[in-house]
């Protein structure tokens, strides 16, 4: 079966719609931590970097009066749900395997637990990996979310990800 490639996932219409919201320039550096994390600890990078490209597509924009709403957002934010979602319909219509979908969808649905009640989460070590490589891109008072990356230089990142993605993944046997 034909690996669906990172530039296929990025490119789509619906990662750019909503990826503007959230950052490019942060989904792909976040990416770029979860490749390196993904070989130090053996986990499949395809995966990880798919989980960590797609980790804030299910951003809502919180406004009020034209301005952004930190606290709105605080009190009512469920974009890892909205992610998990939205990356899993995506990946699915590229025609990623269901089990992979699955794997991805929850390695964002776990992301963040902010929004969850309190209590310790159990994390495999995909989901875990995914959470590490948001935080070491994350900026004081979210404005990781608002660097700005070249157009050219987005889809050159992404396509030698792709690459070493490439390189490594006949190498991995199991799918986390
Ligand atoms: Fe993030």
């Amino acid at each position: 079966m034909k690996r669906v490639t990172l530039m296929e996932v990025f490119t789509h219409p619906i990662t750019q719609k909503y990826l503007k919201r959230s950052g490019i320039a942060h989904a792909i550096k976040t990416a770029d931590h979860a490749f390196r994390l993904a070989i130090a600890f053996n986990v499949n990078p395809d995966l990880a970097t798919k989980a960590a490209l797609l980790h804030d597509i299910g951003h809502y924009e919180w406004y009020t009066d034209g301005k952004w709403d930190y606290e709105k957002y605080r009190k009512n934010d469920i974009h890892a749900i909205k992610g998990a979602n939205r990356a899993h319909k995506l990946l699915i219509r590229l025609g990623e395997k269901p089990e992979a979908a699955k794997q991805i969808a929850l390695a964002i649905l776990l992301h963040t637990d902010s929004y969850l009640p309190d209590g310790n989460l159990k994390q495999n070590p995909l989901q875990r990996i995914v959470r590490l490589a948001d935080e070491l891109d994350e900026e004081p008072g979210g404005m990781h979310h608002y660097r700005q990356i070249d157009e050219k230089l987005a889809l050159k990142k992404i396509r030698t990800l792709d690459k070493k993605v490439e390189k490594y993944y006949s190498q991995l046997k199991s799918i986390v």
